[in-house]
């Protein structure tokens, strides 16, 4: 069989079992069998297909038609011009949470010039920390999970990029594995948790709801029980205007944003290039440093009643 046959049956297929990108997704797969890019492909339509070659297409054709994404059909995914190694531990890094991780750069060019501190918390692949290490210098993350299996893909990832040495990895919960003496030291945090309401996950597309971990996608009721935990504990770690970035759905942003006391964080809802809700942006004020310091945190009753007394209220 020669490629342009092959791309043309690949399609047709794909097509049969209503896979809407099935034209890219049969040259896709046909690239990673042949180890030709797609325009490689397009332009030697009339070499031939081994036998081996046309076996292992047809069976990542029929694994697609089954639903199964194709970054885990090839294994790898591309994330802020960086090739990311995914296997089904992790989730498919999307195109959305560049977003995140550009106002992390942004904010990190603007206003710390010395050897920052990041945080990345549920980290999965390790796409957004090894982003973040790779593009800005001397920066040091550290990169949680509650899973081990998504851990050992980050590590992965991390060494493909060379940046292994600036991250530490840690297996827990939230922001349970960092170290105390870190507190009040972060510049930024950055949580792209389970965000979507338990209640959606039988109506998400098969191959999300099929195939990618759940433990990366229930976010409980609503689908801000992980973030009404992380808040508190992230503001003991952030510094004085350190930046909490926190992945949302459509929908979520006020109620989000309810969840962060305006005494103590300024808050903002970014949109994603659809127009949809996708980012919450909150900077910890600087000027409630020194009570929050002086109260510990989670008692964040306690520091907002000093704050009070303090202003003689
Ligand atoms: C939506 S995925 C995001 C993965 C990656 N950060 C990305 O943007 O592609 C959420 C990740 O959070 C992890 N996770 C879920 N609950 C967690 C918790 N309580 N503490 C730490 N990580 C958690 C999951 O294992 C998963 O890897």
């Amino acid at each position: 069989m020669q490629i342009r046959d092959a791309l043309i049956m690949g399609r047709e297929f794909l097509n049969l079992h209503n896979i809407q990108s099935a034209n890219l997704d049969a040259q896709v797969l046909l690239s990673k069998v042949t180890g030709m890019d797609r325009t490689g492909l397009l332009l030697q339509g009339d070499r031939a297909l081994t036998a081996e070659q046309q076996q292992q297409y047809r069976s990542l054709l029929d694994r697609r038609a089954w639903g199964e994404p194709v970054a885990y059909l090839t294994g790898c995914k591309e994330f802020m011009g960086l090739d990311f190694i995914v296997t089904p531990a992790v989730l498919i890094p999307r195109p959305d949470t560049e977003l995140m991780v550009e106002t992390a750069l942004e904010y990190l060019k603007k206003s710390d010039k010395g050897n920052p501190l990041a945080v990345d918390v549920g980290t999965g692949s390790g796409a957004i920390a090894a982003s973040l290490a790779y593009l800005v210098p001397g920066l040091q993350v550290w990169a949680i999970d509650l899973s081990n299996e998504a851990l050992e893909i980050a590590k992965q990832n991390a060494r493909l990029h060379r940046v292994e040495d600036r991250i530490h990895f840690r297996q827990g919960n939230l922001l349970k594995p960092m170290p105390l003496e870190m507190k009040g030291r972060i510049s930024v945090m950055t949580a792209n948790l389970p965000y979507i309401p338990s209640g959606d996950i039988p109506g998400l597309m098969s191959d999300v709801k099929d195939f990618e971990p759940h433990l990366a996608l229930d976010g409980g009721i609503d689908g801000l029980d992980l973030y009404r935990l992380l808040i508190p504990m992230a503001y003991s770690f952030l510094k004085p205007g350190g930046l909490l970035l926190m992945e949302i759905g459509p929908g979520q942003g006020e109620p989000a944003s309810k969840i962060l006391p305006p005494d103590l964080w300024q808050t903002e809802i970014k949109l994603d290039l659809a127009g949809r809700e996708r980012l919450v942006v909150a900077e910890k004020n600087k000027n409630q440093f020194k009570q929050q310091k002086d109260c510990g945190f989670p008692e964040r009753k306690m520091a907002a009643t000093l704050v009070f007394k303090l202003n003689g209220i």
